[in-house]
């Protein structure tokens, strides 16, 4: 029986006739119709928090590029906000959030209401499971546990990471509560999506790739593995797809220590070394260059083809090295879904 849902079909290794595909960062101010919606709202978090409103930003990508994926609109930061943090998202500045440090701050968490806070966002995964067309793939995520920390920690993006580096480094215990939260949250936070009617999952580790190897293992891939262990428990079939952005050859590592599903690859790896060391193991996902995608011209088109014919045909799924940029001409991903929509594989 082949699963009429061609990315999740790739994902579990049946055959598809062409690459199946979506962006991540998909929705969002790149789109005309998405600028428009976020005008309406006061907040960025109102948006998220808005089941009628995220349900339409997230099918507005596939109404305009037919995409074979919708991936919930929400974001990573939904937790911290779900555990009472003040998180705010300032125009042109990007999130910011009232930081937390020490002990104290990690018991001023309110860990009782979070499910009941990010109930909106299970709302809309419900309607949209309801609402998508059976060939349409639902993508349901989660940040990290160690991504969402530094935002948590920092107060916000970072430079350096110079403040949760230098807590976990040099006081582990302290930091591991944190951290356990968060794990315990997102296992949580997944399975609520799950049983909405999320098909895919996938965990965002967006700065993996900022730690020493001794502490990779302990607050990216220790926590990913708990979290896939966990997940499987209730949802043995379910795909899930790992974005440790920026880890190189640990990439190994995480996946047999993990063991997930897919393999997001982020935009520096190599394509024909990621099949050839990581291909019999697990689905890989990737890994286009947004700003090559930005620029456009006939260097688009080539790498696309590049990267599916060396990627392609089996446990595929064809998507960004990271998040679409907001000033990418809509006609640049027009010209890459058409391509990839022609596509036959032999
Ligand atoms: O289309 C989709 O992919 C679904 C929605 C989605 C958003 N954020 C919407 C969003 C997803 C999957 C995310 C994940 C996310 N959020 C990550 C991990 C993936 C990655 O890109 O590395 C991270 C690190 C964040 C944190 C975050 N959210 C930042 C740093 C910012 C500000 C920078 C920016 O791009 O504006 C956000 C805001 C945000 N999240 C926007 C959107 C559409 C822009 C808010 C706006 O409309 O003003």
């Amino acid at each position: 029986m082949t699963d009429h849902k061609i990315v999740r079909a790739a994902l579990i290794g049946e055959p598809v006739d062409r690459p199946p595909f979506w962006l991540m960062r998909q929705a969002g101010r790149f789109l005309p119709e998405y600028r428009e919606v976020r005008a309406s709202v006061g907040s960025f978090l109102d948006l998220c928090l808005s089941p009628d409103l995220a349900t339409e930003v997230t099918l507005q990508p596939l109404r305009r590029f037919d995409m074979d994926a919708a991936i919930l609109f929400a974001d990573i930061l939904i937790i911290p906000y779900a555990l009472g943090q003040d998180v705010r998202f300032v125009e042109g500045e990007g999130p910011k959030l009232e930081p937390i440090r020490d002990l104290k701050g990690i018991e001023q968490l309110d860990l009782g209401n979070a499910a009941g806070r990010w109930q909106p966002i299970i709302e809309t995964v419900r309607r949209l499971s309801n609402q998508l067309p059976e060939e349409k793939t639902l993508i349901g995520f989660a940040g990290a546990p160690w991504t969402v920390a530094t935002y948590m920690v920092e107060g916000g993006s970072s430079k350096d990471y110079s403040v949760i580096k230098t807590w976990a480094y040099r006081n582990p215990q302290e930091f591991s509560a944190l951290i356990d939260i968060l794990i315990e949250k997102t296992i949580a936070y997944l399975l609520d999506q799950a049983r909405a009617g999320a098909d895919v999952l996938q965990l965002f580790d967006t700065w993996a790739g900022v730690l020493a190897p001794s502490e990779r293992r302990r607050w990216v891939i220790e926590p990913a593995k708990q979290i896939v262990r966990a997940i499987r428990a209730e949802f043995p079939e379910i795909p899930i797809i790992g974005f440790p952005r920026g880890i190189g050859t640990a990439m190994m590592e995480y996946v047999n220590a993990t063991e997930i599903t897919g393999l997001s690859l982020d935009t520096s790896v190599d394509q024909k070394l990621a099949k050839r060391e990581f291909g019999e193991r697990v689905a890989l996902q990737g890994n286009l260059d947004p700003h090559i995608l930005l620029a456009g011209g006939p260097n688009l088109t080539a790498t696309v083809r590049e990267i599916v014919s060396a990627l392609g045909p089996d446990r595929f799924v064809f998507n960004l090295g990271h998040g679409i940029l907001p000033t990418t001409p809509i006609s640049h991903v027009e010209e890459v879904v058409s391509t990839l929509k022609s596509w036959r594989y032999a």
